[in-house]
């Protein structure tokens, strides 16, 4: 097995523990680069990109799951988690990446799915060929239903792709038979976290990627894993992962069955430990839990390293609300000793260049179709390109999404025959899903599926607009979105931004717009609707094309000074 260079690996504090402050760019491989031309992007596709990505200047990749999968879910239900899947390559490719990626400095980190399998996991088979009550059925949560006959599901819980969460099998004697549980699609059945069995399973399982080199793992749904006893019925079916009341104090949660139950930190508490046997590895929740207060208990210090600051994505383009959940994440990270991690975009998400365009925009994962109103693409770029910056600047660590550094929108007219997301399916095409913000990245202008793939195959149909933000055209392009971003972390890492902390300057920039100060670098965000003049020092960066002969920073364009 090989193992990545560690030397390599930048470190701007002795003991700094990289991850906190590291920029993570998250790959979603079906869609990143393909090496074999079948139009599914690949592990080859990604080690042969690498350079791009190290001239970015990232930290380390996190790849959404490579692991074997039939691909219902687009890897998100694994049949084996100790192997690749086939379309991606294989464990010696993946050992060619980590080593490749090591040598120049970047980490990877693997997505691991603890939630749930796929049916086509052995133990699944296992539990379906078995007798109800068997240990072979107690590893997944299957339970009689109710009624009669057992006609009904066990409780009103629904999927968060749509329509009831639980599915009735046939018994080997060829009757309906009991209920298996899965909160997402039909063919990704949940575990059953009570279970010992499960329990040793995935630390074995950690050990494994982590004994490969992976800098650890991404964790799904990490806040799902423990569901209340008895199962009770929820009492509101907000589908969300956040739940309905996303938005409330914490003392005024309804307990939820299945999110963010207190057993869960027992779990985030084993796989700490597991971590900390093996040199500077680190995890991340999703957990879509609220508030932040509730958040900051995932990364107490013998729990999470990191987890995902959702409610920062979620913050609409407003000044008032960005600056509050700037500060209330700080504090609450804080407070625990944690760093907050930034994030606006991932592949469940709508494009946060298209998604800040609007002022409402559809719930989390239902995505935007051909039907609803098409967004304003050249304010959501502005807007986008201004969040990010805005983002960069932050103390802590941040995540990237593929593309977003081209500045690359949602695919907002993906016809119904093309699309491949569960959510479309199990809602009849009333929630069209996520695969807009999915689709293969563009390289080349000028190449088939640009660049993507060398025989012009692509998994899901790329929109002609695409060539507009291919990488070639903008490598080099002074005031494209790639150099932008590429200054931005320059910059970022230059300035050890992601250790330091943040100073509000407002009396520095008109009612309205905010600026704050990292270190030396004051980062003005202009949310008005008029330009106005930048306070005194040399200017770092911008996304404003043509600020320096100007002088005035201008709606939705964000500057960063040397102050
Ligand atoms: C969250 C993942 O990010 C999403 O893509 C997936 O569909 C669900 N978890 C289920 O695994
Ligand atoms: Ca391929």
């Amino acid at each position: 097995m090989l193992l990545p260079m560690q030397s390599k690996f930048s470190e701007s504090k002795p003991g700094a523990e990289w991850w906190r402050s590291a920029v993570i760019y998250q790959i979603y491989p079906r869609s990143f680069a393909d090496g074999n031309g079948d139009g599914i992007g690949d592990i080859p596709g990604i080690t042969s990109r690498l350079d791009a990505l190290a001239e970015l200047g990232i930290d380390a990749i996190w790849c959404s799951p490579l692991t074997k999968s039939p691909q219902k879910d687009a890897g998100y239900d694994v049949s084996d988690y100790r192997d690749i899947e086939p379309l991606f390559g294989t464990l010696g490719d993946f050992d060619e990446l980590v080593q490749k990626a090591g040598e120049r400095g970047i980490r990877i980190i693997m997505d691991l799915v603890p939630n749930h399998s796929s049916e086509e996991h052995i133990w699944f088979q296992e539990a379906l060929a078995s007798e109800p009550g068997s240990a072979a059925r107690n590893r997944y949560m299957f339970r009689d239903g109710k009624g009669e006959t057992g006609q009904l599901p066990p409780n009103n819980w629904e999927s968060v792709f749509g329509g009831v969460a639980w599915t009735r099998i046939t018994e080997k004697d060829g009757n309906p038979g009991q209920w298996y549980l899965h909160m997402f699609d039909k063919s990704q059945p949940d575990f059953n976290w009570e279970n010992e069995e499960v329990k040793a399973e995935f630390d074995s399982v950690l050990r494994f990627w982590l004994d490969r080199g992976a800098a650890g793992f991404r964790i799904d749904v990490a806040h799902g894993l423990v569901k209340a006893e008895g199962l009770p019925d929820v009492v509101s079916n907000d589908t969300t992962m956040a739940g309905e009341d996303a938005n409330k104090p914490a003392d005024e949660l309804t307990p939820h069955p299945f999110w963010g139950q207190e057993g869960v930190h027992e779990i985030n508490r084993r796989w700490r430990k597991v971590l900390d046997e093996y040199d500077d590895r680190a995890m991340c929740a999703e957990a879509w839990v609220m508030p932040l207060s509730k958040m900051a208990t995932w990364v107490r210090s013998d729990e999470y390293h990191q987890t995902f600051n959702f409610a920062f994505l979620e913050t609409k383009w407003n000044r008032d609300k960005m600056k509050a959940v700037i500060n209330e994440s700080i504090a609450e990270f804080s407070n625990v000793g944690a760093p907050p991690t930034w994030v606006l975009s991932n592949h469940d998400v709508i494009r946060h260049t298209t998604r800040l365009s609007y002022d409402q925009v559809p719930k989390q994962g239902d995505g935007i179709g051909p039907d609803y109103a098409q967004p304003d693409e050249a304010l959501g770029l502005k807007r986008g390109r201004a969040a990010s910056a805005m983002m960069l600047g932050l103390p802590g660590g941040a995540y990237i999404y593929q593309g977003e550094e081209l500045g690359l929108p949602e695919h907002t007219t993906l016809d119904g025959s093309v699309r491949q997301d569960p959510t479309y399916f199990r809602t009849n095409g009333e929630r069209v899903g996520r695969d807009g913000c999915r689709v293969p990245i563009p390289w080349s202008a000028t190449e088939s599926a640009f660049g993507f793939s060398s025989t012009g195959n692509s998994w899901l149909p790329q929109p002609d607009a695409f060539s507009n933000y291919a990488r070639s055209s903008q490598k080099g392009k002074p005031g494209s979105t790639l150099e932008l971003y590429k200054s931005l972390l320059a910059l970022r890492k230059d300035n050890e931004l992601g250790h330091g902390s943040l100073e509000w300057k407002n009396d520095l920039v008109p009612q309205g717009a905010f600026a704050y100060k990292n270190g030396s670098v004051l980062v003005v965000v202009n949310f008005t609707n008029q330009p106005f003049a930048l306070p005194d020092g040399e200017l770092l960066i911008t996304t404003q094309w043509g600020l320096e002969t100007k002088g005035e920073l201008e709606a939705d364009q964000v500057a960063w000074i040397s102050a």
